[in-house]
């Protein structure tokens, strides 16, 4: 007798075959979170006063955790520094730490709560992961004690660590990072001696986990895990400040993800008056969703609909070589008058864009950049300078650029071109940017009047030129070609020490 009697495990992995092709995108969320925080200076809290304060960032996480599995997301990522903030020193911070085990311990939290000691916070996000069957993303702190056999051990006994974790639907603890590129107020927190290349694979893509400063510092941990390991979407938990015209986080994760080609799940913490908002989830063709927001106080939850596997997708482009329209001008030599003005420090050359209509050139080293535009209506006191840099930054991180911007003046002194300035009433019909870059690390910035995006109004075609399609929708703020020559950077700051 001859039947169609399939093994059991064949029927299993047809009904996981099936359930990974019907998913060719997810639902994703990002919280932006207005974070409760410990005071205004450093202060010396009990454990038991610690959690108290968690409990309250934990209890609105967890109201926006509830809402997004109730929208179907898949995932909800949670901004870095959002159970506890950031006004810490070494001291006061350990109270909030928890000793946080290698995911390799098999775990669930929130069913073996004590396995590993007392540890609130990491059983109340599995718990959430696993009562709401969604996949969480948070930010905290780890401690690791050490002692005079290790011979980096810090004096006070311990290493801190600012680390991201992911639950899967489960409340099974699956990914822990520690973030390696600190930024420079984190004294508190020690640097993973290693980059860590923290990814994994769920029925909706290889998910690879960075925070914050990690976009922009060093290559590593971020080029590696898009490059080497593949992944589909990054999990990117941060606190973001907005440095305008260029470094405003929504502008600058948009441009990661079209540089980079991968999603980009960004959730930020919510503190106008820091200067902290702008989170959104971003895609290779551009952003599905995004919030900036200096009005209120509140917290925002965003949702949007994503490739599993945008490499798969239709609209994934090919590589783009971004030297390569300006590389083939013939007369790429700067005709305009050029003068100095600094872009957050960086002292860049600019030329003034002194007509409605036309073709500039401007060069710094070995970088030239151009720029083809047309002024549809120009707001009579408002000046527009296209800029170059190539060089190294040396605040608050060093790291090498090689940037093309063209950006509006905060007024009509050409000093003030660079300076931060967050509206205009200038509208561009047409702009067409590139440079000779020197590195294919670059990442297409459109920033319009009032830090709002351009979704679908520009492409990078493959000869490195940024384009918009149509007249651009509002006035603009600045387009740029940020570029991180990764070749030209000092060594990360845990191989110079001794
Ligand atoms: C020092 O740390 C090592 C590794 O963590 C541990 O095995 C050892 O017991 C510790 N020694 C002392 C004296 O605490
Ligand atoms: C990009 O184009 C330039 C100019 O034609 C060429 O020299 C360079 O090798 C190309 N780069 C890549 C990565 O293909
Ligand atoms: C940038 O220019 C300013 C003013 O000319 C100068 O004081 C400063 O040293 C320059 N910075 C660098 C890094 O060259
Ligand atoms: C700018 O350059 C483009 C392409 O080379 C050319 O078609 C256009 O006429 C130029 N515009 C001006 C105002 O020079
Ligand atoms: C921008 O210009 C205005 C005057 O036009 C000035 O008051 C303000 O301080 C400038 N902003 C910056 C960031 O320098
Ligand atoms: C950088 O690119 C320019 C223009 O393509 C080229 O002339 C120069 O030799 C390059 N420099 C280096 C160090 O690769």
């Amino acid at each position: 007798m001859l039947t169609f009697q399939l093994p059991i495990y064949a029927i299993f992995l047809i009904a996981v075959a099936l359930k990974a092709s019907a998913l060719d995108t997810y639902i994703a969320a990002v919280y932006e979170h207005a974070v409760i925080l410990s005071g205004e200076t450093p202060k010396l809290v009990t454990p038991e006063e610690a959690l108290r304060l968690m409990n309250q960032n934990l209890d609105i996480l967890e109201g926006a955790i509830k809402a997004a599995a109730a929208q179907g997301a898949q995932i909800i990522v949670t901004p870095e520094d959002g159970i506890y903030g950031w006004v810490f020193t070494r001291e006061t911070l350990y109270s909030y730490l928890e000793d946080i085990p290698d995911p390799q311990v098999n775990w669930i939290p929130c069913n073996e709560p004590e396995r590993f000691g007392f540890n609130p916070v990491q059983v109340r996000l599995s718990c959430m992961a696993k009562n709401y069957f969604i996949y969480v993303v948070a930010n905290m702190g780890d401690k690791k004690p050490c002692n005079s056999s290790d011979p980096t051990c810090p004096r006070d006994g311990r290493y801190q660590y600012n680390t991201n974790v992911v639950y899967d639907w489960e409340g099974k603890f699956v990914a822990r990072y520690h973030k390696y590129n600190l930024f420079a107020s984190e004294i508190y927190f020690n640097y993973a001696k290693e980059p860590q290349f923290v990814n994994f694979i769920t029925p909706f893509g290889k998910l690879g986990v960075f925070t914050c400063a990690d976009m922009l510092q060093f290559r590593e941990p971020a080029i590696s895990l898009v490059e080497k390991f593949n992944v589909d979407t990054i999990l990117f938990p941060t606190a973001w400040t907005n440095g305008l015209p260029l470094l405003s986080a929504v502008q600058y994760f948009a441009a990661w993800a079209m540089g980079m080609r991968v999603n980009v799940l960004a959730a930020n913490i919510h503190k106008p008056r820091w200067d902290i908002t702008g989170s959104g989830i971003f895609a290779h063709d551009g952003p599905k969703v995004y919030h900036f927001d200096m009005e209120t106080q509140n917290g925002k939850l965003l949702l949007a609909e994503i490739d599993v596997h945008p490499r798969l997708s239709p609209t994934y482009p090919p590589p783009v070589n971004w030297s390569l329209y300006a590389s083939s001008l013939k007369h790429l030599s700067p005709e305009s008058p050029v003068f100095t003005a600094s872009i957050y420090f960086d002292n860049f050359t600019f030329t003034e864009l002194s007509q409605e209509v036309g073709n500039y050139t401007v060069c710094q080293k070995g970088l030239c950049c151009h720029l083809s535009y047309r002024i549809a209506q120009r707001q009579k006191d408002e000046v527009y300078a296209l800029g170059a840099f190539d060089g190294l930054h040396v605040i608050e991180g060093q790291y090498y650029l090689q940037i093309c911007a063209l950006v509006k003046c905060n007024n009509t002194d050409l000093k003030s071109c660079g300076q931060e300035v967050d509206s205009a009433h200038t509208r561009f019909d047409y702009v067409s940017l590139s440079g000779t870059f020197n590195t294919s690390y670059v990442f297409p910035e459109v920033l319009l009047t009032e830090t709002q995006l351009a979704p679908g109004e520009f492409q990078v075609l493959n000869d490195g030129r940024l384009v918009s399609n149509h007249p651009i929708s509002k006035p603009v703020l600045s387009v740029s070609l940020f570029g991180r020559w990764f070749e030209k950077d000092p060594p990360h700051p845990l191989s110079t020490s001794s």
